[in-house]
């Protein structure tokens, strides 16, 4: 058994592009299981850049194969463009190296203009979605009318299936005041794109992916987003339309509960949020402004600047609940130096009670104030250190105050983006 889940703990870009690109120096297999374009998932390899919104953060080592899952909502043209752009350099030589599921759900070009017209239309009541139509791609395969990634290889079927979906489509189009959208030639421009990623076709990754945990692979499951971006368990309607939690990763990759060893919660040493919707520890004030500056708190696929704020243990307890982490990476501490005073929320107050639970309900979780506990910060740059044992006592103290609170080992401790800027505590396998 050596199926490992790499989980954000909080609203998502926690660092897992980071962390799944380390741990995978170790993994024979990385397995992306839910949601789409709507991640950005961020590289830093000797000094390089490479941002991932589809293709799984295992694909800068070359003997590691990677996996797209059913679970995920597939855009043709962004992962096209991805595969053209790790080729160019120099990655992905081999095209056996990544794997699409016949299962993935294929995000149409009217998806995405959907999710753009209906948050216009919302005005004020946005939910601030990325607009990659990850919404509109889901309700079509929730409604069983979704056309799958092996659709693309059959002219016939696929010209059907964009006809029955179009015919409803070019009513709500009609609704929000756009052009109707042509069938003939919606499967023209599907029909190009399927050529050029046919290479990465694999029937069923589920099998792949089972018979390589059953010989004794290490597999990683990369989640995207985060815990509370969840579609059930998240701060609903705030959230995506896919299960961000760890469940999830048995169910958009098909494989059962029984073949996950462990479920690392990958999490900030703050909060960050992006898209509107309640975040107690939310600072806007100078303190939000550095945390942003610092940690450059701004979209890997969108560009727009991040919510910032203090780390929320009582969000945290919730998500290790609602996910069952077993361990952390703690990500980001280097972005807290300089701070006299570091603030952790341990509780809420909701309509006057005191709770250390997180409300499940939108309504008492806009009414919660944050409770803080306030610890000695540091003023060293810990950014060159490469050992534990280097990290200043305050720096520790604050570490084991997030274990001992959540009664979650911290494995892994992240002081920079890049690969060497990683402290372990104790071994990922
Ligand atoms: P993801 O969506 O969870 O993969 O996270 P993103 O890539 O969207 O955002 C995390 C950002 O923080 C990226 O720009 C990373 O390069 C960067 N990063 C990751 N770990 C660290 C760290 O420990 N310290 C600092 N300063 N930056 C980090
Ligand atoms: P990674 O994987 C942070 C947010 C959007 C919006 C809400 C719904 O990089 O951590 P959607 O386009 O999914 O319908 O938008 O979810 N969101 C993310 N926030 N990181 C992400 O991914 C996100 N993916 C979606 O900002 O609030
Ligand atoms: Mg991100």
């Amino acid at each position: 058994m050596s199926g490992i889940i790499v989980v954000g703990s909080q609203w998502g870009d926690e660092g897992k592009g980071k962390v799944v690109d380390v741990f995978s120096a170790q993994s024979d297999l990385v397995v992306r299981y839910q949601g789409g374009a709507n991640a950005g998932h961020t590289l830093i390899v000797d000094g390089k850049k490479t941002v991932l919104h589809l293709v799984p953060s295992g694909v800068l080592h070359p003997n590691t194969t990677c996996v797209i899952g059913p679970g995920v909502v597939l855009d043709i043209e962004t992962v096209y463009n991805e595969i053209k752009a790790l080729q160019e350099a120099g990655h992905l030589k081999d095209s056996s190296q990544l794997m699409i599921s016949d299962l993935c759900t294929v995000i149409m070009p009217y998806h995405r203009q959907l999710d753009v017209a209906r948050e216009k239309a919302a005005g004020l009541d946005k939910i601030g979605t990325t607009g990659k139509g990850i919404g509109p791609a889901y309700e079509d395969r929730a409604s069983r009318r979704a056309i799958l990634f092996a659709d693309l290889f059959h002219k016939g079927t696929l010209e059907k299936k964009v006809e029955k979906s179009l015919k409803e489509k070019n009513l709500l189009f009609e609704m929000y005041g756009l052009e109707k959208v042509d069938v003939g030639e919606t499967v023209q421009q599907l029909h190009k794109l399927s050529e050029l990623l046919e290479p990465y076709r694999c029937k069923d990754t589920s099998l792949l992916v089972s018979e390589a945990i059953g010989s004794d692979k290490k597999v990683l499951f990369e989640g995207a987003q985060g815990s509370l971006l969840d579609l059930l368990h998240g701060t609903y309607p705030f959230v995506t339309s896919s299960s961000t939690i760890a469940g999830s990763a048995c169910i958009g990759s098909g494989v059962g509960p029984g073949q996950i060893q462990k479920v690392v919660g990958i999490t900030k040493a703050y909060t960050t949020r992006v898209g509107a919707g309640p975040f107690p520890t939310e600072q806007s004030n100078d303190l939000g402004q550095k945390l942003r500056d610092v940690g450059k708190e701004y979209g890997a696929t969108t560009g727009r600047e991040r919510r910032c704020g203090w780390l929320d243990l009582v969000a945290l307890k919730y998500a290790i609940r609602v996910n069952g982490i077993t361990n952390i990476a703690l990500m980001k501490i280097d972005v807290l130096s300089g701070i006299e005073d570091i603030k952790v929320c341990t509780h809420y107050e909701v309509n006057g009670n005191k709770t250390e639970h997180f409300p499940i309900t939108i309504d008492d979780l806009e009414n919660s104030k944050p409770i803080y506990e306030t610890l000695p910060g540091w003023t060293e740059d810990l950014s060159s250190m490469d050992d534990i044992s280097a990290l200043p006592d305050t720096c520790r103290s604050y570490i084991r105050y997030i274990e001992d609170f959540l009664k979650v080992p911290v494995d892994v401790v992240s002081v920079g983006p890049g690969r060497n800027q990683t402290l372990w505590f104790n071994p990922l396998f």
